[in-house]
């Protein structure tokens, strides 16, 4: 367990934010090394060739730690539609063929697929499991000979219902679909192992479990797309691209990996070095114990909602770290500007209040979320 760690963030007392799910907040340590991130732009005479690759190995190296695999494998990309989109444009699909989905997964997952579907006559099959029973076995019975994607989460965004990835995996291995995931709303928090999980693409937009900046992300690409078409033709992920003064005379030819698939200006001086103290402090904290910790919680925490008449989602159907909870009937519109007024903060996607707190919280929060939401629900 790890104790709540509020003191790195900047969170007045009056204020319980448990909405990690949205959106969540930079540790001070990040701050400033954005702040000093953006100041080496202000004296742009500092700034060496170095700056434009050491920043961006380095978190590539980091991420690939976070979920076990190679740093040639990672590309940095501004947000999971980017990813998703090189995705889609990097995978066979044939006329009648279907793509598998979750009904309701974000829309940054949904609409490359559609897409892709309509150019090609194929399908885009969508999984219902608004009620978050059997979430994987549903998925796994609509996978079948014909399906070429499936391109999923491991846990859906508006209630956490929980995909078993690697049983996923091997059904797609049965009948030769590749797996493309968005784990924007898992990775960071649960333990994510992709040399178990394989995915062909998966993508991880950092603002959320990662506790990184906006616009800023990852896109893991397996070893058979590293020859791929990247949405972009830069100049910077070419061989030759650290000599500035001739990158005219440089081939077209990409540096090896998934390079290749780096956003353009993916330099960023000044959110680089946040997005690497963040993943610092992730891996120095252990995903798993951020797991657990959240995990357990959240169990207490769901008992507690339950029994103020909240129906929350079953523990061995959600992902740890993640609550969902049917808004009840009757609740006024506005009830999450009330919480809001009185220091609460949370979200609702579809019929789903979202409950996701994360190591910033602590017992006066919990304590908060259950008086209040008791007194307004
Ligand atoms: C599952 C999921 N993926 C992706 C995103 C963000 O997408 P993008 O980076 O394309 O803005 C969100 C934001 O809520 C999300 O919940």
């Amino acid at each position: 367990m790890i104790p709540s760690q509020k003191h790195l963030f900047d969170i007045p007392s009056e204020v319980s934010y448990l909405n990690t799910a949205y959106m969540s907040p930079l540790m001070n340590s990040v701050v400033i090394a954005i702040d000093e991130g953006a100041r080496l732009k202000a004296q742009p005479w500092k700034l060496k060739i170095s700056h434009f690759f050491d920043d961006v190995d380095k978190v590539r190296a980091l991420f690939a730690k976070i979920v076990n695999v190679s740093a040639e494998s990672i590309a940095i990309i501004p947000s999971a539609s980017y990813g998703l989109t090189t995705a889609a444009i990097n995978l066979p699909l044939a006329e009648g063929q279907t793509i598998v989905a979750l009904k309701y997964q974000f829309p940054s997952h949904t609409y490359p697929w559609k897409k892709k579907a309509r150019e090609s006559e194929a399908i885009f099959k969508e999984v219902d499991v608004e009620d978050g029973f059997a979430a994987t076995q549903s998925v796994l019975e609509a996978i079948d000979e014909r399906t070429a994607i499936a391109a999923l989460p491991n846990v859906l965004w508006t209630n956490g219902v929980l995909v078993d990835l690697v049983k996923i995996r091997q059904r797609c291995d049965e009948v030769g679909a590749a797996l493309v995931l968005d784990l924007t709303q898992s990775v960071g928090a649960m333990v994510t192992d992709f040399s178990k999980i394989r995915p062909d693409f998966a993508v991880v937009a950092n603002y959320k479990w990662m506790l990184g900046p906006y616009t800023t992300g990852f896109l893991y690409a397996a070893e058979p797309y590293l020859n791929g078409r990247p949405l972009e033709q830069g100049w910077i992920t070419r061989k030759g691209g650290r000599n500035f003064a001739r990158l005219t005379e440089n081939s077209e030819e990409f540096e090896a990996g998934a390079v290749r698939y780096d956003m353009g200006e993916r330099a960023n001086f000044a959110l680089m070095p946040g997005v690497i103290c963040a993943i610092e402090q992730i891996l120095s904290w252990g995903v798993d114990s951020i797991q657990t910790t959240l995990g357990l919680h959240n169990r207490d925490l769901c008992e507690r909602l339950d029994g103020i008449g909240l129906k929350t989602t079953p523990h061995y159907l959600r992902g740890p770290h993640f609550i969902g909870a049917k808004v009840p009937d009757g609740t006024r519109d506005d009830f999450l500007d009330v919480l809001a007024e009185r220091g609460l903060f949370l979200s609702q996607r579809n019929q789903d209040l979202r409950i996701t707190p994360h190591l910033w919280n602590d017992q006066t929060d919990f304590d908060r979320l259950i008086s209040t939401l008791s007194e307004i629900l």
